[in-house]
């Protein structure tokens, strides 16, 4: 396999009008250690970003904690006017240093952060809000209250949520409609299924973090593995190409900070399984 186009991972709509290519980019790798800070190389994360329209990937996943501002801020000097590029970013999860992540969900605050997203990103309204987690201290109607509001203002577009449950999307969707959902999920961790199951029935954008987790799945006896020697992939390319088959919903966001990753991961658009192939895969990561 060499360097492929996202285009061939086809498209997805989210909310039903904003038209994007299924393989996308996550953006929270090209920080510093901790997603704290500036990132160890500064130039190769902007070459990274400057690749990704090179690549035909137009979905661009960041938050306002990544850095903080970092991740945001250097979108905006690589990719500013977007020209096509759906910007997602995210609020709700305060930095009080390296790997640290505490959720704040008080409704002024998530306005403020949705603000300070727009002003860093350089737009008039944003692509796609999402809440980065529920805060349990905070009544959860206040949050879903707070992103009406982003969402009459035209502060933002579409708003999505953020590792969530069935019974959390739909009482959010009684206050706006849900764009997006952001769950951790790849062929070793499975636990969201039926809410990946749930948006595709609803045509809800599914977008799972962590795709290339494919852990212990890889070895070399593996079904990922014989997939990846019959179509001379990495076993990576095969984790994103299983979800990009999973469902046509599952918008991956596979990060790095390196343009040659970058390359390698978006190839895997064009990495078609058979059948067989992928419910061989899929059997091996349940019963892992
Ligand atoms: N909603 C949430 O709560 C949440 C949480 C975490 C992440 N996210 C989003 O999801 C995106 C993806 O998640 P993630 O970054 O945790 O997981 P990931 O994309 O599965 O993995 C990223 C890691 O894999 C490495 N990598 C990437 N491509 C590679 C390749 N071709 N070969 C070898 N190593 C490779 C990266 O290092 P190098 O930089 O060295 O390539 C990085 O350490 C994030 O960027 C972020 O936008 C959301």
């Amino acid at each position: 396999m060499t360097t492929s186009d996202a285009k061939q991972s086809a498209t997805f709509s989210i909310g039903g009008a904003l038209k994007v290519n299924r393989l996308g980019f996550g953006a929270m790798r090209i920080t510093g250690r901790g997603i704290w800070g500036e990132p160890a190389d500064r130039a190769e994360a902007l070459r990274v970003l400057k690749r990704l329209p090179e690549l035909g990937v137009d979905f661009v996943d960041t938050a306002d904690s990544y850095g903080p501002d970092v991740s945001e801020l250097l979108i905006r000097e690589a990719l500013h006017p977007y020209r096509g590029i759906v910007i997602a970013t995210k609020g709700g999860l305060t930095r009080t240093g390296p790997n640290l992540w505490t959720p704040v969900g008080r409704p002024e605050y998530l306005i403020q952060q949705a603000m300070k997203s727009r002003r860093n990103l350089g737009v008039e309204t944003i692509d796609l809000w999402q809440l980065h987690r529920i805060d349990s201290k905070v009544p959860r109607k206040e949050q879903f209250d707070a992103i009406r509001s982003l969402l009459d203002d035209k502060v933002i577009r579409f708003a999505g949520l953020s590792e969530v449950s069935v019974e959390e999307i739909e009482a959010a969707a009684k206050v706006f409609p849900v764009a997006t959902v952001q769950n951790r999920y790849n062929l070793a961790e499975r636990e969201s299924e039926g809410v990946l199951d749930y948006c595709e029935k609803k045509g809800i954008g599914f977008i799972p973090w962590f795709p290339l987790a494919a852990g212990q799945l890889a070895g070399p006896d593996s079904a990922l593995a014989a997939a990846a020697r019959a179509h001379k992939a990495t076993p990576g390319q095969i984790a994103l190409a299983w979800l990009l088959q999973r469902s046509p919903v599952v918008l991956p966001i596979p990060g790095t900070s390196k343009v040659a990753h970058l390359e390698e991961n978006v190839a895997a658009a064009g990495v078609k399984l058979s059948v067989g192939e992928f419910a061989a895969i899929d059997k091996a990561a349940r019963a892992a």
